[in-house]
């Protein structure tokens, strides 16, 4: 998929020529006043669809309409729920379901508007930035690995947000950062979709190379040979299984001079089929997705080489397959880490605790301001918090509140799961510092608790992204797959620490 272009209008909405109109608005059972003129070139047709009942409002609510006159060939009404509780995310959620809808039909623009009445306070900028971002999330698909696509339609190629004139300018500054974002979302997608066998540790390697050539990254990426001299045993363990060499990279935004970086970790499992623990087959396959915490990494970086932010950010990157064979790591092996604690394997599926936690070892060289993982960790956390919420571990409280708040502008909503110390128990091994299972209760938590073990010295946060990374079914803003979870929220995380 390329990139949508966004543009401002500042016409009045009954001016503009358009193939989509999609017209954001809240619950009411009366037309907005702001609505009258546009209602009157379309023959009244949005009235109709408002008093006959037809068109409430609700969140995600729909009805195309055909106006008998007028600029736009097709008008969207998309509900947004209940007035005064709209949000950048309730703005970005129907700016996703009008893209989507403009894909199904085959308009390759769509003109997006937010009735006045219901934007409850949303700045023209973030309206600008949420608009852009939501129309990338709704408009993608993923036909490049279709030799012959059954129903061919054209890609939404640019998204129109309508404003008031004293507003453009502000809109336009909101969708650069928005255009740069949607283009992370895009590639990390990307990435999460490619199947196993095309998206290996040296393929991922290979795409970080490509952004640090095109943006001026530094870069390292450590092989098997370099991933035994820097002692990193637990990456090591998991990837002894196959016959795909592991890769290690470390990709390095400096925007700021000297100052302690923010680190990004996240899990790049290529494939996880479990090891010698080996998961039943019914869905085994969404198991390439266990790379979606790298995938949002290189979307990040994507998204910091267009916006340039004054921050330094590092990306750390473990990734490997989770494969079963003669060679692989068993059950009982104890093992060394790069930290030094030793652990003993009691399920050889725990494996992305054991690929972190080099990661996270190798972070205390950074001496970074914050540590921030992302990972595809535990079935557990569907379970807690369904396919809604990242759950968040940490271990300082005012980081843990800085990344709630950055999900809830970025809509990836975090809740937290404690770390308590009773936890901890749950990992003692009788033959090694620590294992890295803990049977069957708080399984997120025992995974967040493992991590933890391995950070020393500065303040971090975990994503546990299970739930969030993808979906098994379709949704009216986006499609059934890939949802490049983390992409927003390290975005938004990172643009206010920039003071930007
Ligand atoms: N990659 C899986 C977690 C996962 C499950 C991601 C479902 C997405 C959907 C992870 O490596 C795993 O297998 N975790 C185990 C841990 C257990 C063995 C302690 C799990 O959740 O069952
Ligand atoms: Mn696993
Ligand atoms: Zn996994």
């Amino acid at each position: 998929m390329s990139d949508i272009t966004s543009t401002v209008t500042a016409s009045p909405l009954a001016q503009v020529e358009t193939p989509l109109l999609a017209v954001a608005l809240t619950e009411g059972s009366a037309l907005p006043p702001s609505l009258a003129e546009l209602d009157r070139t379309s023959g009244g047709v949005l009235s109709r669809a408002v008093t006959s009942g037809d068109f409430k409002g609700k969140r995600d609510e729909t009805v195309l309409l055909y106006p008998g006159g007028g600029k736009a060939q097709r008008i969207l009404f998309v509900g947004m729920g209940k007035s005064g509780a709209v949000t950048r995310s309730s703005i970005r959620r129907a700016a996703a379901v009008g893209a989507k809808r403009a894909r199904t039909l085959g308009t390759r623009q769509v003109a997006f508007a937010v009735v006045p009445e219901a934007r409850n306070g949303v700045t023209a900028k973030d309206l600008g930035q949420v608009v852009a971002e939501g129309a990338a999330q709704g408009a993608w698909a993923f036909t490049e690995l279709k030799a012959t696509p059954e129903d061919p339609k054209p890609e939404v190629d640019s998204v129109v947000s309508v404003c008031d004139p004293k507003e453009a300018k502000d809109v336009a500054s909101g969708q650069k950062i928005g255009d740069a974002v949607a283009a992370g979302h895009r590639l990390t997608r990307y990435l999460q979709m490619l199947p196993g066998n095309v998206c290996t540790p040296s393929y991922l390697a290979d795409r970080a190379q490509q952004l640090a050539t095109t943006y001026g990254f530094g870069l390292s990426v450590f092989d098997r040979a370099a991933l035994e001299k820097e002692g990193m045993g637990a990456l090591l363990a998991v990837a002894q299984g196959s016959q795909q060499e592991p890769r290690f990279i470390v990709i390095e935004y400096r925007g700021a001079g000297d100052a302690a970086p923010v680190v990004l970790a996240g899990k790049g499992v290529t494939f996880d089929s479990g090891g010698i623990s080996i998961k039943p087959a019914h869905n085994m396959e969404d198991m390439k997705f266990d790379m979606s915490g790298a995938a949002a990494v290189l979307g990040t970086f994507e998204v910091l080489g267009r916006l340039k932010p004054k921050i330094n950010v590092t990306g750390l990157i473990p990734s490997t397959e989770n494969l079963p064979s003669g060679t692989a790591v068993k059950p009982g092996d104890v093992i060394k880490s790069h930290f030094g604690k030793t652990i003993e394997v009691i399920n050889t599926d725990a494996e992305g605790r054991l690929i972190l936690c080099d990661a996270l070892s190798y972070a205390r060289r950074f001496k970074p301001a914050a540590v921030l993982d992302a990972a595809t960790l535990t079935g557990a956390v569907v379970v807690a918090l369904g396919h809604v919420a990242i759950g968040v571990m940490g271990n300082d409280e005012a980081l843990l509140a800085e990344v709630r708040e950055a999900g809830e502008r970025a809509g990836e909503r975090c809740w937290p799961l404690p770390l308590w110390e009773e936890y901890r128990d749950l990992l003692k091994s009788e033959i090694a510092d620590v294992k890295n299972s803990g049977g069957r209760g708080a399984g997120s938590i025992v995974g967040g608790w493992f991590l933890r073990e391995f950070v020393d010295g500065f303040p971090w946060v975990h994503l546990d992204i299970a739930g969030t990374a993808y979906t098994e079914g379709e949704g009216p803003h986006q499609a059934k797959g890939p949802t490049a979870i983390g992409v927003r929220l390290f975005i938004e995380f990172i643009l206010k620490r920039a003071g930007a």
